[in-house]
């Protein structure tokens, strides 16, 4: 049954048949000569509009750029009140794609905590662009101390970034989506950290908040799935980003540890991620949701 109005399935295949459907029409139609192939268009973001969280750098960023070489108007929301010299690259190089897709900075920078704050950012980007498509929550900490001392506001200060502020960003997004009418698409970053422990790593802020994460996708997932709002997490596993850089830099025995314990044997890198992310964002993946993806090397096979 279809709830206030929105579209039973999604728009890609409204438009035109796609796959098996295309080719059996082409058959009926008797029609001959070249055929193009569709499956990148289905990748297509042309036109969308997306949030991205913690966009300044790191996975976000990487995330930010794939968003908007499929196509799409990216919004980055991040603590600083001007973005970084990487972020500005990026912007430049979208700037140069010359297909309508870009990358803005939320000004003045935007607490994922602070639930208002980001309720506000995202609507008034709704206002600007009267749709919203994507919304990424990647703003994240990583914080260890001893599991049995672990002082409470610094268990907090983990939670409130890393599990209020992935929800208020998949609030706002989905608000947003709820109001245009979209069928839209929520991505929540998490961690392998959700569902294996860091061995030898002292991270259980970190790890109960990546657990928390994974199971908000599903429930959200459930809520909004009526509303043709999917939610999905990405569990990624060791890449180097500044966040892995604070151990990987003073603890340069740690590449080795880190790697040697995935049967890849190395490092991921952000790029890695530009896949999964195209797929959950697209009309590639619109039958998916309350899943996570782990992108870990393997790491949680063993
Ligand atoms: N790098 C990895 O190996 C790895 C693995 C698994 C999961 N992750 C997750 O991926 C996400 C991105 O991590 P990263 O490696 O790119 O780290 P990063 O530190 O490079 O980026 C995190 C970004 O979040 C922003 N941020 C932090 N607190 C914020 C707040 N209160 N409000 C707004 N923005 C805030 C930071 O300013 C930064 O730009 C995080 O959620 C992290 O837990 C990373």
């Amino acid at each position: 049954m279809l709830r206030r109005g929105f579209a039973a399935s999604p728009r890609i295949h409204a438009n035109k048949p796609i796959g098996v459907a295309a080719a059996l029409q082409a058959a009926k139609e008797n029609s001959t000569g070249p055929v193009q192939p569709q499956l990148y268009d289905g990748f297509s973001l042309a036109g969308r509009v997306g949030v991205v969280s913690g966009g300044n750098r790191g996975l976000g960023l990487e995330m930010a750029l794939t968003l908007a070489e499929a196509g799409a108007k990216v919004y980055a929301l991040d603590l600083p009140t001007t973005p970084g010299e990487e972020f500005r690259a990026v912007q430049k190089y979208i700037e140069r794609f010359d297909t309508g897709a870009k990358l803005e900075y939320v000004g003045g920078g935007v607490d994922v905590t602070d639930q208002k704050q980001v309720w506000d950012a995202v609507a008034e980007i709704g206002n600007k662009e009267q749709r919203m498509d994507i919304g990424i929550a990647a703003a994240g900490i990583l914080h260890g101390a001893p599991g049995l001392q672990y002082p409470a506001d610094e268990f907090q200060k983990v939670m409130s970034v890393n599990v209020n502020g992935v929800l208020h960003i998949a609030q706002a997004v989905g608000q947003q989506m709820e109001r245009f009418k979209t069928a839209g698409s929520l991505i929540l970053i998490a961690s392998m950290s959700g569902s294996i422990t860091n061995k030898d790593h002292a991270w259980v802020a970190y790890n109960t908040s990546k657990s928390a994460v994974l199971q908000m996708a599903r429930s959200l997932a459930c809520e909004l799935g009526p509303q043709a709002i999917r939610v999905n997490s990405i569990s990624p596993g060791h890449i180097y980003t500044s966040m892995t850089a604070a151990y990987l830099d003073t603890q340069p025995e740690l590449y080795q540890k880190w790697a040697g314990l995935n049967p890849l044997g190395r490092l991921g890198r952000p790029d890695e991620l530009r896949g999964v992310v195209a797929w959950l964002a697209s009309d590639m993946s619109t039958f998916c949701t309350g899943s996570d993806i782990l992108v870990s090397g393997g790491h949680h096979a063993w």
